[in-house]
């Protein structure tokens, strides 16, 4: 009860900043996964773009991570939306539209592993690190459904167009990847780099 009146007399300035967050997290991610999937090209063109690409790639993924939590930090303190910080890292009790926040919490417990796997890429097996860096592809279809379902904005034309760009780009290079396999690399040392 105090938190419903708590929210009548707040001013609404922080559901705007978890909503702002939680949009520019997710066209940073899907860049992000754009370019983790124009690497194999980019290696194949020259050292260059292959070493731009990668760095483009991991400072996107960082940046990605920050505004997600920013997007959390903010929900936890608006009032407007009741969440404990329980509710925000495990899907237990959801006080706001569960089944899509529950995707959201799964999203984010796939980009956490994708973020530590990455930490820790010269001291785990190779092949581990692959497994959880497709990880990456399961947060992009969990954290699509969630702001979908979620989202306020979900019903506006420019949240359309994101959400509609970002899921045709993810599948066309997902669809390219599976069945049009890049040709020799340009040199041994670019194609030698993973
Ligand atoms: C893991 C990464 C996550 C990303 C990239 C993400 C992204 C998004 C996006 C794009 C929206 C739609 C915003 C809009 O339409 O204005 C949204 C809404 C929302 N998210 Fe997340 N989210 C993530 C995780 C979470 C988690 C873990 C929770 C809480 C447990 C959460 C709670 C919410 C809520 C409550 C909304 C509705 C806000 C509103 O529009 O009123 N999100 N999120």
């Amino acid at each position: 009860m105090a938190h419903v009146l708590a929210a009548t007399q707040a001013s609404p300035l922080l559901w705007y900043v978890t909503r702002a967050m939680a949009v520019a997290g997710y066209v940073t991610l899907t860049l992000a996964v754009i370019l983790g999937m124009l690497r194999p090209i980019a290696r194949t063109t020259n050292e260059r773009l292959s070493w731009l690409t990668d760095i483009t790639h991991t400072s996107l993924t960082v940046l990605a991570a920050l505004l997600i939590a920013g997007h959390l930090i903010s929900l936890y303190f608006d009032p407007f939306l009741p969440f404990t910080l329980l509710n925000i890292v495990t899907p237990l009790h959801e006080p706001y539209r569960p089944l899509a926040t529950i995707l959201g919490v799964y999203a984010l417990y796939a980009i956490v592993a994708v973020l530590l796997s990455s930490w820790l890429k010269n001291a785990i097996p190779h092949g581990a690190w692959r497994a959880l860096h497709y990880l990456g592809f399961v947060a992009f279809g969990l954290v699509t459904a969630h702001g979908v379902m979620a989202g306020s904005d979900s019903s506006e034309p420019f949240m359309r167009a994101i959400y509609g760009a970002s899921a045709g780009a993810v599948g066309f290079l997902v669809l390219m990847r599976l069945f049009a396999r890049p040709r020799q690399a340009a040199s041994p040392a670019v194609a030698g780099r993973r």
